[in-house]
């Protein structure tokens, strides 16, 4: 793992930006997968910025989220897949019948999970990955387990994960949908280049164990480290603990 420490949120969501304008330079049809999130705001707003001013084509690019809340029309404010639509796809110029997201309210999810696998597949897989990480050490929506399926599946949460949500449901834990649909460790594992951005004093653990702790399903980000292609952007709280 490249792993590579700023000293201010800003510094790091420039770099992420930039990071990912030059992958669309190098290959403007990339796919990208994306994570909602409060960690890649400010990448999202920086790329924003880059497209206004040419300086990142997503016109030939195409996009996956990461994961979704069970239960929830991608019109609610809550959905990430409308997080990263209004973020990100809706002002830099990303087609959006090339925008995909999970639909946590599909009557069949089970179908639904097969159906986004075999379009990422169809698409030729992840290029590139970008990904926040849970506190508990959560990638997506996949939870600390005794294992972990491969592709694209539904999960239950674990209550902390429910906690940390409850912001997206005017604070209220009980409302936050117990279930979730997210990309598994396997298809994040085939994509070309990953990039990990965490902020903040309560990833310092996860961090720490991601990078330094056995592989293990208990802390999926873990499985990051049989990846050869993994660039991980902290700032100094996040990395305090090395
Ligand atoms: C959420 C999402 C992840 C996200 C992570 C960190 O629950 N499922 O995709 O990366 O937790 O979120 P944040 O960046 O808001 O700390």
């Amino acid at each position: 793992m490249e792993i590579r420490v700023f000293t201010t949120s800003e510094e790091l969501a420039r770099a992420a930006a930039r990071r990912v304008a030059e992958s669309l330079r190098q290959r403007p049809d990339v796919v990208l997968g994306l994570p909602a999130g409060r960690t890649p705001i400010g990448v999202y707003t920086e790329l924003r910025r880059l497209a206004a001013a040419g300086e990142a084509d997503f016109s030939s690019a195409t996009a996956f989220a990461l994961d979704e809340f069970v239960g929830i029309e991608h019109t609610h404010p809550a959905s990430f897949h409308r997080f990263i639509r209004e973020h990100l796809i809706e002002h830099v110029g990303l087609p959006h019948e090339r925008f995909h997201g999970l639909n946590g309210a599909a009557d069949d999810l089970q179908a639904e999970c097969d159906r986004y696998e075999a379009a990422i597949q169809r698409a030729g897989g992840i290029g590139l990955q970008l990904l926040g990480i849970g506190g508990n050490g959560h990638i997506g929506f996949n939870e600390p387990a005794s294992e972990l399926p491969a592709p694209t599946h539904r999960v239950t949460l674990l209550d902390g994960t429910r906690r940390a949500s409850a912001a997206l449901f005017d604070g209220d834990v009980a409302r936050v949908p117990r279930e979730a649909l997210t990309i598994g460790i396997g298809t994040i594992l085939k994509a070309e280049s990953v990039i990990l951005l965490a902020e903040g004093e309560s990833k310092a653990a996860s961090v720490e164990r991601m990078v330094r702790g056995p592989i293990t399903p208990q802390l999926p980000a873990s499985f990051l480290q049989a990846h050869r292609a993994v660039e991980v952007y902290l700032d100094r709280p996040a990395a305090s603990r090395f």
